[in-house]
């Protein structure tokens, strides 16, 4: 039995992503502050085993117990593959430094990077003594390298997951069974946070014009093509040496 637990599944690629998976029979454990119904529902009609957790990343003393919760509903002798899917993500406060809202800077940094690194920790002390595929996957972005003005908190916290993706790394290759753990950049998807995005100020974000183009001329992938892409890597085969994956270039 393989085990996926994915944050963000109540829209977007996160919900694409567990969609596919129940699809394909396997556990999943979805994690967001809404219920996702036809998630449930999908997976009530063919019978697979789903658990919803309605919980919001941005607290983070909630992760631990979260997490405890999670691992006591499985039946650790069964699993053959386990996964941690770290996608929930903000983009908001969109605007320049010396505009943000504390309550919003500090919501990002909490979903965008601390809730993957509490997560992440939790994953590998209840996985430790697995002798099983284990890995990690972080939901990047092209903002973790490239900054764009007026997304200051997304492009650090981005630029964050990426660095704390390769710090997993170089510790869990001194290890017996390692835990692989991917950094991957969806390009740019047609999903909620691409409309919160269109809708932003023009004055916050002079990139607009660019984002509202490329949805014009329909060139913003499908959440189902990115999430099928996401779900190859994670136990399978990855295109190169490096942990940091960008799906528009490969
Ligand atoms: N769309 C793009 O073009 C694009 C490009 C590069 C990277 N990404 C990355 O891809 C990931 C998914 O984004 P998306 O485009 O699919 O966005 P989305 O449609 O807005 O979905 C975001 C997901 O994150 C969840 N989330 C937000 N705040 C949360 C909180 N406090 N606690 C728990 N869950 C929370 C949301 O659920 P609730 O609101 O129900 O909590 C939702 O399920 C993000 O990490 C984003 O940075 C997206």
């Amino acid at each position: 039995m393989k085990i996926y637990i994915v944050t963000g599944a109540s829209s977007g690629i996160g919900e694409a992503i567990a969609r596919k998976l129940i699809l394909e029979r396997h556990t999943v454990f979805c994690i967001s502050r809404k219920r996702n119904e036809s998630l449930i529902e999908l997976a009530s009609s063919i019978q697979t085993s789903l658990w919803y957790f309605e919980t919001d990343l941005g607290k983070s003393g909630l992760i631990p117990g979260l997490m405890n919760e999670i691992f006591k509903l499985m039946d650790k002798d069964q699993i053959s593959a386990i996964s941690l899917i770290n996608n929930a993500g903000i983009i908001e406060p969109v605007c320049p430094a010396g505009n943000y809202d504390n309550d919003e800077l500090q919501q990002l940094i909490h979903v965008n990077l601390l809730a993957p690194m509490l997560l992440s920790n939790e994953f590998i002390k209840h996985t430790r003594e697995l002798v099983i595929p284990r890995s990690i996957v972080n939901i990047s972005s092209g903002a973790a390298a490239s900054p764009y003005a007026g997304w200051g908190p997304y492009c650090s916290s981005k630029a964050g997951l990426e660095m704390f993706t390769r710090v997993l790394n170089l510790e869990q290759k001194q290890k017996p069974h390692p835990v692989r753990v991917l950094s991957i950049a969806p390009g740019i998807v047609d999903t909620p946070m691409q409309g919160r995005l269109r809708n932003t100020n023009d004055a916050d974000f002079p990139m607009k014009p660019r984002f509202e183009q490329l949805y014009q001329h329909n060139l913003l992938s499908r959440p189902a093509e990115v999430a099928e892409k996401i779900i190859n890597f994670i136990f399978c085969e990855l295109p190169g040496d490096d942990e940091i994956i960008d799906l528009r270039k490969l």
